[in-house]
């Protein structure tokens, strides 16, 4: 998947560029109050000019950078102008999606080339905090610059400043889907609330350290809140050189982040899990492995994200509201309902303290259950973190659909199907699973998919559709089989397994003695069509 980098500022010292030529032309550039260009000044440098950059970070003035003008997405002549060069540039560089930066609007410079005159925008009575506690035009535009909305009425930069990403995002989703025929993605630096139904968000250039992997997870639970649930922060960091101990811990919680991916600033260390040696790359492959075991979980929460609003990654206290020990927990997070993951956020560190509201937890590796005692103890049990292991648990009641791993999304959606079930006190546990064909756009609102429910009670585990498309049994679920089925909390061992009512070999399933663990294996039920699986226990003696 081939994501590109796109800033909104257009260079405007150079000779015969286009983007800047056409832009002029259908006037879509932000003016000053006069009606002039609003110039600035961010990446490029001036053509011809090759003297060394001079840098003044403290006033940011980058002396030999470029003038550089902000399309007012606002218009819809931008709009099209935008979708216009995003289509030439995918003739000259392929793509399947795009990644916006420096769309808050940032400028190198504070306000323009010129600073910004004394204006009650500019200098308002109330400045909100600003970083360094500069003025409100600090590296970004002028606020009395000249917008638009409204069928070309005019409008302050001061009410634009925090729409501007947002006005970007929509027009490049319009464009890109428009041009791959496909879902596709954008990701946005900046976002307001409604961003999440255009676009994913990353969290920003965060620094390779200790102390902003940690605050990734809330970034990660506040920007679920704020109905942008594609997120994630850079795996191993952005600034500085990323240590071997931190780039693992991280990738152990990045493989949890709604948007997981490896991002390094330029000139640091390389951080790809290959740099730190084979043992760490496999071991890296391995925790993706269980995120790509589990997308159809992930895929099935993002469909509730989508249709209910509700969050993807959530905080215990989200699901556990009445137990106030939960409120203040910010090191571990869940996905949905069901997965609970406890990561090691310090360096040097072989163990982590985690908490247990009140259920049935397994661990999800072995699917032993959390003794009792463990549960509700103010501030945690300390649970064994070895430097490859992330504890990873999965809550009674919640079933999730999974799909075998392969070494790409694309190859795992051909892959079979299995459920883990765990059981709650009641012996019962349900889930859903989410499925269409991955790429085509809009296909909750045409109905083109399935939803799938599953419900274990009284020993039997039955699978239903909720929906099916118009086409069923459809395409999309060609090959595909539920192969592999594990119950979680088993009283004690079954005597009988029937599947569809025929009784399953002593082949098809195992049950572990010491865990409570049932396996079932290698089913190869189509997905076109619903099952049962009845248990029937042994006597107890
Ligand atoms: C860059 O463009 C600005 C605006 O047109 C102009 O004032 C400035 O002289 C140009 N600089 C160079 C080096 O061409
Ligand atoms: C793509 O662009 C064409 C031509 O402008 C337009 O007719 C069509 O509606 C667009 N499709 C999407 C998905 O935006
Ligand atoms: C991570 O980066 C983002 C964007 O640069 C920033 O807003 C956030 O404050 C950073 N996190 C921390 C903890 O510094
Ligand atoms: C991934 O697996 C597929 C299917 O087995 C194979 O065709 C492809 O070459 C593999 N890709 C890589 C990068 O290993």
């Amino acid at each position: 998947f081939e994501l590109p980098i796109k800033d909104p500022a257009i260079s405007a010292n150079e000779t015969g560029y286009e983007p800047y030529d056409l832009g002029i032309q259908d006037d879509i550039f932000i003016k000053d109050e006069f009606g002039n260009l609003r110039y600035g000044k961010v990446w490029p440098d001036y053509p011809n000019i090759t003297v060394n950059d001079s840098v003044d970070w403290d006033t940011g003035v980058r002396l030999y950078r470029a003038y550089a003008v902000f399309p007012d997405y606002m218009k819809q002549e931008t709009r099209e102008w935008w979708i216009n060069q995003i289509t030439k540039f995918k003739d000259r560089v392929n793509f399947d999606g795009l990644w916006l930066d420096m769309n808050e609007p940032a400028n190198f410079l504070h306000g323009s080339v010129d600073g910004c005159n004394d204006n009650q925008y500019d200098f308002p009575p109330y400045v909100p905090q600003i970083s360094w506690g500069g003025p409100i035009y600090d590296k970004t535009i002028c606020m009395n610059s000249v917008q638009h909305y409204d069928e070309g009425r005019e409008e302050t930069h001061y009410n634009m400043h925090s729409v501007y990403g947002w006005s970007q995002t929509i027009p490049t989703l319009t464009a890109v889907q428009n041009l791959t025929e496909e879902r596709s993605l954008v990701v946005t630096r900046s976002t307001v609330p409604s961003s999440g139904m255009y676009s994913g968000h990353w969290l920003g250039d965060n620094g390779s350290n200790w102390p902003q992997l940690r605050y990734s997870i809330i970034g990660t639970l506040e920007f679920n809140l704020f109905g942008i649930p594609h997120v994630g922060a850079d795996i191993c960091g952005f600034f500085n050189d990323s240590p071997e101990d931190l780039c693992r811990r991280w990738h152990q919680v990045g493989a949890f982040y709604p948007y997981a991916r490896n991002h390094n600033g330029i000139r640091y260390q390389p951080q790809d899990p290959a740099f730190y040696g084979r043992e760490f790359a496999e071991h890296v492959r391995d925790i993706l492995h269980i995120r790509y075991r589990m997308l159809p979980y992930l895929y099935t929460l993002f469909y509730y994200a989508h249709t209910q609003g509700s969050t993807v990654v959530r905080s215990l206290m989200h699901e556990f509201t009445h137990d106030s020990q939960t409120w203040g927990i910010d090191r571990q997070f869940m996905w949905g309902p069901a997965l609970l993951i406890s990561p090691v956020l310090e360096e040097n560190t072989l163990v982590v303290r985690a908490y247990f509201p009140l259920a049935r937890w397994y661990d999800y590796y072995e699917g032993l259950e959390m003794p009792e005692e463990s549960l509700t103890v103010g501030g945690g049990i300390d649970l064994e973190a070895p430097l490859e292991y992330l504890p990873l648990h999965i809550r009674g009641g919640h079933i999730i659909p999974t799909q075998q791993p392969h070494n790409s999304t694309k190859f795992s959606r051909l892959n079979p199907f299995g459920l883990i079930v765990p059981l709650d006190g009641s012996m019962q546990a349900s889930g859903d699973l989410f499925w269409d064909d991955g790429d085509s756009i809009g296909t909750v609102e045409s109905g083109e998919y399935y939803l799938m429910r599953y419900i274990f009670s009284s020993h039997i585990l039955t699978s239903s559709f909720v929906h099916v498309p118009a086409s069923h049994p459809s395409t999309m679920l060609d090959n595909l089989n539920m192969d592999d089925i594990t119950i979680y909390g088993l009283e004690r061992a079954p005597s009988i397994v029937k599947f569809n009512g025929a009784q399953l070999g002593a082949d098809n399933f195992e049950f572990n003695e010491e865990t409570k663990v049932l396996s079932v294996a290698s089913l190869e039920h189509p997905m076109t069509s619903v099952f049962t699986l009845a248990i029937e226990l042994a006597e107890t003696v």
